[in-house]
């Protein structure tokens, strides 16, 4: 009985080392100490020992069964600490570590550069207006003095979508619907999309942006153009932009000019880029013709006004630097991102 009992410890220590969890301790526990375990197997035997052995195997007997508690006892606390460990280990966070930034999104440069521009006419006291894409003739031409076979239509293909319904061409026609709905004082710039007709190629797009401006009152000069259109410049490229005005024609500006910009490149000395002539073209503007402001119930003895129109693509691509107007239509991250 000795013997059994000395296997019983023995055994259960070397069992004890191969436990890996605590479902499989507990099953050991039972194994040996439970109410149908080894070692009460064994000790029922205890009745057919000799009075003088049974004490010393009862004292054996316990010693074993408290070995063995203890033992038991300190696996689960070992089992414990590994599994502790154990998920510290899968759980470590490393704080050092640089963070992961998530990918912001950015204006397109062409909404950027409108925001500006906007944002320069707001600083000088213009409101923001809009009119429709779908347009109809007769405020995208006719009361822009541009009446029916006038040639001037001409230049501008147009997309027609009944004899009095287009997509407008230019955003004058907001000039209209704004002189209609406000008398002066105006001053407003709109900007938005225009259409034309014309092929795609890497100056020409059937969809681009311009941005229209407005002015009427009492006493409103050409001066009031310039100084309006230099301070744009200057806020929009650095002091050192220099504008010039060029006579030109326009139905609905009296007089018409072309504004030119000194070219970026050699500073108005004239270059290849701005084929020799030191300034590139920016914007087309006049003083508003007393027709239309008639058209719109204004009456031109009493009040004049100066407006233009300004190409958006154009100047986005001179700001910076690119050649080619489809980049900016191609939605390709690899150019875009680099705004
Ligand atoms: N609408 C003209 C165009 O698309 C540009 C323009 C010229 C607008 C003179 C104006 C202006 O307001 O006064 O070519």
């Amino acid at each position: 009985m000795k013997q059994a009992l000395e296997k019983i410890e023995l055994s259960a220590k070397e069992e004890l080392k191969k436990i890996r969890d605590s479902k499989e301790l507990e099953a050991l526990r039972i194994r040996f100490l439970g109410k149908k375990g080894e070692l009460t197997t064994v000790l029922k035997g205890m009745a057919t020992l000799s009075s003088e052995e049974r004490p010393v195997i009862g004292q054996l007997a316990n010693r074993v069964r408290s070995d063995i508690e203890n033992a038991v006892e300190e696996r689960a606390k070992e089992l414990k600490k590994a599994a502790f460990e154990l998920k510290l280990k899968e759980e470590k966070l490393d704080v050092t570590l640089p963070g992961k930034a998530p990918k912001l999104g950015k204006l397109h440069p062409l909404d950027s550069v409108m925001r500006e521009i906007e944002d320069i006419f707001i600083g000088m006291g213009f409101d923001i207006a809009s009119g429709p894409e779908v347009e109809y003739d007769y405020y995208n031409f006719e009361a822009l003095n541009l009446p029916p076979d006038h040639p001037a239509r001409d230049t501008q293909d147009t997309f027609y979508i009944s004899d009095k319904i287009l997509l407008r061409t230019q955003t004058s026609p907001v000039q209209i619907r704004v002189m209609e709905q406000k008398k002066p004082p105006i001053r407003i710039v709109a900007p938005g999309r225009v259409y034309r007709s014309d092929a795609v190629d890497a100056t020409h797009s059937p969809l681009f942006h311009q941005i229209e401006g407005l002015v009427v009152d009492k006493g409103i000069t050409m001066g009031d153009l310039v100084g309006t259109l230099d301070m744009l410049m200057k806020r929009l490229y650095g002091v050192e932009c220099r504008i010039r005005l060029r006579p030109h024609h326009f139905p609905f500006t009296e007089p018409s000019a072309e504004v030119d910009m000194v070219c970026f490149n050699c500073g108005g000395k004239g270059c290849s880029m701005c084929k020799g002539e030191g300034y590139v073209e920016l914007l087309g503007s006049g003083m508003v013709h007393p027709k239309v402001l008639a058209n719109c119930g204004i009456d031109p003895e009493e009040y004049s006004g100066f407006a233009f129109g300004l190409g958006l693509e154009r100047l986005v691509m001179r700001k910076y630097g690119v050649t080619d107007l489809r980049l900016l239509y191609e939605n390709d991250l690899r150019f875009l991102e680099q705004f």
